[in-house]
């Protein structure tokens, strides 16, 4: 086969693997019932409208590393979507990004108001977490690995995770930022969601402490290729191709990886990230070709 067969056939199992997220999404979405339906109506406007879906896909690549069979996985993948849902919710609000489109459809402050945007996000991390405790009653046996994937859950969202690299991201809004002080925000705000993902996988999939700790190190490579890439398409790319402002950083007046080191410096940084995700890729056990394809599309990635 061709490398543009092989690529076409990568594009086509992405599409189904899309899918099959997209109907654990719906599966898990609550219901509208109630006084307060309008807020079950916001939360399923910003989780259903079309994201890449790439950190419950992680989370299931980085299981099938491993041999375990496990039902706990389809809610966790449900409440890592709902928790990235909202960071991206609170992250377009007036208060911090100010962007009025997401996913290709308008904000859900601007379709809701901005009170009810507030709420859908903390709606959807409340519900995350009801989400993922679910597991416990699918699969009672397995209490343990569902505890520690929890807690990775709990800590990567929180104020040693995305909400403490949105702190520094806001406080840091309108100052030129010190490299190392930009790529903390980028672990956090970042990567740590993307480490959660491939970290639960592991825990799930049974890996050794050993090896989650390397699934660790990978996604924090992949999180930070993945946000430079962001603040690069926010320069090079359009708002139609992906589905949000562009532009976005320089009317916040953000330093990013391109005002700081400039385009061609800032692909060459994603690059290199992306190899070395990749070597240590192939110290784990496991093979998952797909998944090794996923990592190395992503620093190529135009949405
Ligand atoms: C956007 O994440 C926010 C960043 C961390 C750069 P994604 O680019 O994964 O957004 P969706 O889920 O596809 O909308
Ligand atoms: C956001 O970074 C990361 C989050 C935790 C939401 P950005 O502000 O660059 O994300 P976009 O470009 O709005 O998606
Ligand atoms: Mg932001
Ligand atoms: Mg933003
Ligand atoms: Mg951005």
């Amino acid at each position: 086969m061709n490398s543009n067969n092989n690529i076409q056939d990568f594009q086509k199992q992405m599409k189904q693997k899309v899918q099959k997220i997209e109907d654990i999404l719906q599966e898990y979405l609550p219901k509208q019932r109630g006084y307060q339906s309008v807020i079950m109506e916001a939360m399923g406007y910003s989780l259903l409208a079309g994201g890449k879906r790439l950190r419950p896909m992680l989370m299931q690549e980085t299981f099938c590393l491993y041999d375990g069979t496990s039902k706990a996985l389809r809610p966790f993948m449900a409440a890592l979507e709902m928790i990235h849902t909202y960071s991206l919710v609170h992250d377009d609000l007036p208060a911090m990004d100010n962007d009025e489109y997401r996913r290709g459809r308008k904000t859900t402050h601007i379709v809701y108001g901005e009170d009810m945007g507030i709420l859908a996000g903390d709606a959807l991390l409340n519900y995350a977490f009801e989400t993922a405790f679910r597991a416990f009653v699918i699969e009672p046996e397995k209490s343990l690995s569902i505890g520690r994937a929890l807690a990775v859950l709990g800590e990567k969202a929180g104020i040693y995770g995305m909400i403490g690299g949105q702190v520094i991201d806001v406080k840091e809004t309108g100052h030129t930022v010190a490299k190392d002080v930009l790529d903390t925000i980028y672990r956090l705000k970042t990567a740590a969601l993307i480490e959660a993902a491939m970290m639960i996988g592991a825990i799930l999939g049974g890996a050794s402490e050993e090896d989650v700790k390397k699934v660790e190190r990978i996604a924090e490579y992949v999180g930070v290729a993945f946000q430079i890439q962001d603040d690069i398409l926010d320069v090079t790319s359009t708002s139609e191709v992906l589905g949000k402002p562009v532009h976005s950083d320089e009317k916040n007046e953000k330093t990013t990886y391109v005002t700081l080191m400039g385009i061609d410096e800032a692909k060459k940084e994603v690059e290199r990230l992306s190899n070395e995700a990749i070597t240590l890729l192939h110290q784990l056990p496991g093979k998952n070709a797909f998944l090794e394809e996923l990592l190395l599309q992503l620093s190529h990635r135009d949405k």
